[in-house]
């Protein structure tokens, strides 16, 4: 297994969506075990294959990050919502946004169908930070990012943070 970068906005490659994926052999069985070793180490509840430069329809998700509790990876290829019902709002983070947090409407619960990292179907109804986490994850497949969420005021005040700060490390 390998940690891999992590693009950070405003990486155009951000933007490149997802084609779903159909092989289901030993890279993609690497691309998943990397992928939860760098979501792991960053750390985060989920990473979008798109935040490595991977055009593909795959993310990962575990939302129990707390050292008392037992990881829950789950895995989402090719994943559709099929009901999502109800709003809230979330404050949320963002792999590719380190350090931003912003508050950002979602569905209140969402039914989603998708496929495990074998290829088989499952359907999954989830409410709270899973709920949050799947819409989070599901847009960066196709190339949304949470600053699309955001009134203009917000969207280029992050844009403004996140360009200086990219340009701090590329010192
Ligand atoms: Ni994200």
């Amino acid at each position: 297994m390998a940690i891999r970068t992590i693009l950070h906005y405003p990486d155009k490659r951000l933007r490149i969506p997802g084609e779903p994926v159909r092989d289901f052999g030993a890279a993609l069985q690497t691309l998943v075990d990397d992928m939860a070793e760098t979501m792991y180490a960053a750390p985060g509840v989920g990473l979008a294959a798109t935040q490595l430069g991977i055009p593909l329809r795959l993310f990962l998700i575990d939302v129990a990050t707390g050292d008392d509790e037992p990881s829950d990876l789950r895995v989402f290829v090719n994943p559709e919502f099929v009901e999502r019902q109800g709003e809230m709002t979330w404050e949320e983070g963002c792999l590719s946004f380190p350090g931003v947090h912003e508050e950002i409407d979602r569905s209140e619960r969402v039914k989603v169908r998708a496929l495990d990292r074998d290829g088989q179907p499952f359907e999954l109804e989830a409410e709270g930070l899973l709920a949050v986490a799947i819409q989070h994850e599901h847009d960066h497949l196709d190339g949304k990012l949470m600053v699309d969420h955001l009134g203009l005021l917000r969207k280029r005040m992050v844009h403004r943070q996140m360009v200086k700060r990219a340009a701090e490390s590329s010192v």
